[in-house]
């Protein structure tokens, strides 16, 4: 026992992720320390307030309000950043790294916009930096492209990255619920983000897609690059016509590589899936990922996407990571961590490859001649129909006009709807949704 390294470890952050970590550290610390044959010695803790009462109880000696000190400090060979945001967050990851430390992350804003700079840092400096609590919650997806898929070129990536917009969906469809108390109950059980605009608007999954795309692709796509489309526009009459035509209704990310053409394109948007596709049925906070790869096929992951259990499982698994690669010397490197692929970089997709078919909800004026001109835009883009459902809107004088499509793509659907919003006739903002046809 006594011949075992001691590793002190320094959260940065002590919110719902940080007083996870601590917890569950705490409660398996035996069994963790004889599996990774290292002792692991919990130091310091940061908050921001630190009068705030917190749920996990820690000696008074451990709390600081300095991130940066702990990030700084020889003696913490392993620091997890478990704050959010990107600018002190920054800067611990880069303060730690410089000086050659361990970093764990579960910050996916901050690597999808700083990923190539800390990797860079990483490098230079001999830090390390992990991230396996960035993207799906509990499940090992980062593990799985890195390591268990090391064999396969990726043609799709797609699924459930965000607990809270899964949650809000689910209750939605299942209990007619509201869509402020659901998303008000996700903020209480701690999944929602501390803004949570990034979650409901879909930037969350976006950044978490960029990751992924940068692990399988190699290439970091920046928001701005994709289609990044949120939730707060569907409604109970969506699910109910989706319903109707075979569907349910799941905020994806959607990561599609064409190798013939050396085009990649990563995309956000809520996505009709026919009900049979196992991703459709994964309810509530719950996360899934389908990814397909040339050598292996098509892989599924589930499980819990946030809240505090799952996240610390998590980043006590990159904890273990670091404690492995500590003990037996910290200049050798995981599987997969030195780079994420070493392929020639691939282009983005334009739009006119990215093909769907497509659900258009429009609230009309209920008077004759309407849907003609709809169709008659939609005919201008080559759109073509597939079918047609008006049911009463609600407010006098007005209906509902639902429209699934023929397939088409990104260049044309975009015109359509730009088109469609000049119509007189058409009163609201169209809503889009992308019907998702994926084999499983
Ligand atoms: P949280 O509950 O808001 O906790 C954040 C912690 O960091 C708090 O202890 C806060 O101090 C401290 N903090 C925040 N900004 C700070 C600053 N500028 N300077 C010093 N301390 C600061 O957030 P969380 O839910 O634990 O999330 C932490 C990270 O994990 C985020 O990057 C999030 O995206 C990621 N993540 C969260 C989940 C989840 O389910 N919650 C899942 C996966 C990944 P106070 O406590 O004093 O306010
Ligand atoms: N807010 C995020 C979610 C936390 O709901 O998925 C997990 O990354």
């Amino acid at each position: 026992m006594s011949d075992r390294p001691v590793l002190n470890i320094g959260l940065c952050g002590f919110g719902t992720v940080g007083q996870g970590v601590w917890k569950h550290l705490s409660a398996n610390l035996p069994a963790l320390e004889s599996r990774l044959g290292a002792k692991l010695n919990l130091a310091r803790a940061s908050v921001r307030d630190l009068k705030k009462k917190r749920a996990v109880k820690v000696p008074a000696r451990v709390l600081t309000s300095d991130p940066l000190a702990i990030a700084r400090d020889p003696s913490i060979h392993i620091v997890c950043e478990l704050m959010g945001g990107t600018t002190v967050a920054r800067e611990v990851t880069l303060a730690a790294l410089q000086r050659g430390a361990v970093v764990v992350s579960a910050n996916k804003a901050l690597i999808c916009e700083h990923g190539a700079e800390i990797i860079a840092a990483a490098r230079a400096h001999g830090g390390h930096f992990f991230f396996e609590a960035s993207v799906a919650g509990g499940i090992p997806i980062i593990k799985a492209l890195r390591e268990g898929l090391v064999a396969n070129r990726f043609t799709r990536i797609y699924g459930i990255l965000n607990g809270t917009c899964n949650y809000i969906l689910t209750q939605m469809e299942d209990q007619d619920a509201p869509y402020a108390a659901v998303l008000a109950e996700a903020k209480r059980l701690g999944y929602a983000e501390a803004d949570e605009s990034l979650d409901v608007d879909g930037w969350d999954t976006a950044h978490k897609a960029s990751v992924l795309a940068w692990l399988a692709h190699g290439v970091w796509v920046r928001t701005d690059q994709m289609i990044v489309e949120g939730i707060s526009r569907i409604t109970p009459t969506d699910f109910r016509i989706a319903a109707t035509l075979g569907f349910g209704i799941k905020l994806l990310a959607v990561i599609t590589r064409d190798f013939a053409k050396n085009e990649l394109s990563v995309r956000v948007h809520p996505t009709l899936l026919p009900e049979g596709n196992v991703v459709a049925n994964v309810s509530g906070v719950f996360n899934a990922v389908s990814v397909t790869g040339d050598v292996v096929g098509t892989t599924f992951y589930s499980g819990r996407g946030a809240g505090q259990d799952a996240t610390a499982s998590a980043v006590i698994s990159d904890i273990a990571d670091a404690a492995s690669l500590l003990k037996h010397g910290k200049g050798g490197h995981l599987l997969g961590e030195i780079s994420a692929v070493t392929e020639p970089a691939c282009r983005l997709a334009p739009p006119e490859s990215i093909r769907s078919r497509y659900y258009l909800r429009l609230t009309v004026k209920d008077e004759p001649g309407v849907l003609a001109r709809v169709a008659s835009v939609m005919a201008k883009h080559k759109v073509s129909i597939a079918s047609v459902i008006q049911t009463p809107a609600d407010r006098p004088g007005a209906a509902s006009l639902v429209l699934t499509t023929h397939e088409s793509n990104e260049r044309a659907i975009g015109a359509t709807l730009r088109r469609l919003r000049a119509l007189g006739a058409v009163l609201d903002d169209p809503v889009l949704l992308r019907i998702g046809d994926f084999e499983r």
